[in-house]
């Protein structure tokens, strides 16, 4: 079979697979099957159907929806309107075997379990307002204090007791495009933000093999606004054990001392010589255990600045070849190896996800800015807009 009838054929099983209870949105129309593997691949992105099942309710009552977008390489992207949350990433491995490369669940009850909800680790979702912490829960503009929920010890954490993370988003698909926009409207005083505050974030899945995930907000009062998507990934075929054996690489030179309480001192120190530093590829696990507070929980400041999408780490998983890069247009990334994942949560594969089990990469705004001035602004006034993107590109390593 050569390589593009087998890229046809692979076509043909993922939408065959897709086939079935759920609805497909498409720019041209319902089509079966077998009629869209007369259509040929192309490179453009308006091919494919975009596949809509219902996902569960919420405790609420809520319905809520899984979005499944595919490429025409067979990569697919699930997400979730509750909480525009990314739920399972298949891509391929060197062999060109499909598999999840993010922890999560295959229906709501996953994320609404108690034990879910009592570690709280936030698989796959938009946080916000705020990704990370605002120390104590309290900011001031304008000369105005606010308080802020405080979910995290003393801290405001992603966004407060009900972030972004755990409403229902307005969904929109965009089968022309291969994506999804989701809308969220957050109330003025919500968890004790100032100002209605409008965000939108589009999921593309391209051709690429990249998921390029676009961020914007605009608000009615001055507030401070910082989203983030908190997915958590293990490249290892199966997800059979932790993501230890990731070879990581960080494109920083500075990363943001924190106190005890995770929150940034205002210090920027510098990487070298530490086992902080992964500007040459470092194993997650090769010195994790000299990281005080049991693991990597920091946010670095990013070396590349200026305009536009900026390199900021790469991911190789040997054992799969599986390499994902990380592109933004944020100042900083929080790199956070799982630490607090203790074994009680098992994830739609069946797999428990103990200690350092998945990854996060969250590009991001610093932490607490709000409180630190010399750190770039995360205030967005009325008339600006708020404009973020991020990609995750996966590809694949021949060698070991
Ligand atoms: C934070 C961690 C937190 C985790 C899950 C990360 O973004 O930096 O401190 O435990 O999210 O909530």
């Amino acid at each position: 079979m050569n390589k593009k009838h087998f890229r046809k054929q692979f076509l043909l099983l993922t939408l065959a697979g897709s086939v079935g209870a759920g609805t497909l949105v498409g720019c041209s129309g319902q089509q079966t099957a077998e009629e869209e593997t007369e259509v040929t691949a192309t490179t453009e992105q308006n091919q494919m159907d975009i596949k809509q099942e219902p996902f569960g309710k919420t405790k609420e009552g809520e319905e809520t929806t899984l979005y499944t977008l595919t490429n025409e390489k067979g990569m697919q992207v699930q997400i979730t309107d509750y909480g525009a949350t990314i739920t399972s990433v298949l891509t391929p491995d060197r062999e060109g075997k499909m598999a999840d490369v993010v922890l999560g669940f295959d229906s709501l009850a996953g994320y609404q379990s108690p034990e879910y909800l009592k570690s709280g680790p936030y698989f796959g979702a938009i946080v916000g307002r705020y990704g990370n912490r605002i120390a104590k829960g309290k900011f001031t503009i304008d000369g105005q204090e606010y308080k802020l929920a405080t979910n995290n010890g003393v801290n405001h954490l992603h966004g407060g007791v009900k972030g972004f993370d755990k409403v229902v988003w307005e969904a929109e698909p965009m089968p022309g495009q291969n994506a999804v926009r989701f809308k969220y409207v957050s109330p003025d005083g919500e968890e004790g933000y100032p100002g209605t505050l409008t965000s939108t974030v589009t999921y593309t899945l391209t051709n690429d093999n990249e998921i390029k995930i676009d961020y914007e907000a605009t608000t009615d009062k001055a507030t401070p606004v910082n989203l983030t998507n908190h997915s958590y990934f293990n490249l290892a075929p199966g997800q059979a054990k932790d993501a230890l054996g990731h070879v990581l690489t960080i494109n920083a030179d500075k990363y943001t001392v924190v106190d005890e309480t995770l929150i940034p001192t205002g210090e920027l120190r510098d990487v070298k010589g530490t086992v902080m530093d992964f500007n040459t590829p470092q194993a997650i696990g090769a010195r994790v255990k000299q990281v005080e507070g049991g693991g990597y929980d920091h946010n670095y400041v990013l070396s590349e600045t200026g305009d536009g999408l900026k390199k900021a780490a790469t991911v190789y998983e040997p054992t799969s070849g599986r390499v994902m890069e990380v592109l933004t247009t944020e100042p900083g990334i929080q790199f956070y190896s799982g630490n607090f994942l203790d074994g009680t949560i098992t994830g739609a594969g069946g797999n428990k996800y103990e200690k350092h089990y998945g990854f996060a990469l969250e590009t991001q705004h610093f932490p607490d800015s709000p409180n630190q001035p010399k750190f770039p602004s995360t205030i967005l006034e009325p008339g600006e807009t708020y404009k973020s993107t991020t990609v995750y590109k996966f590809s694949t390593r021949d060698q070991q």
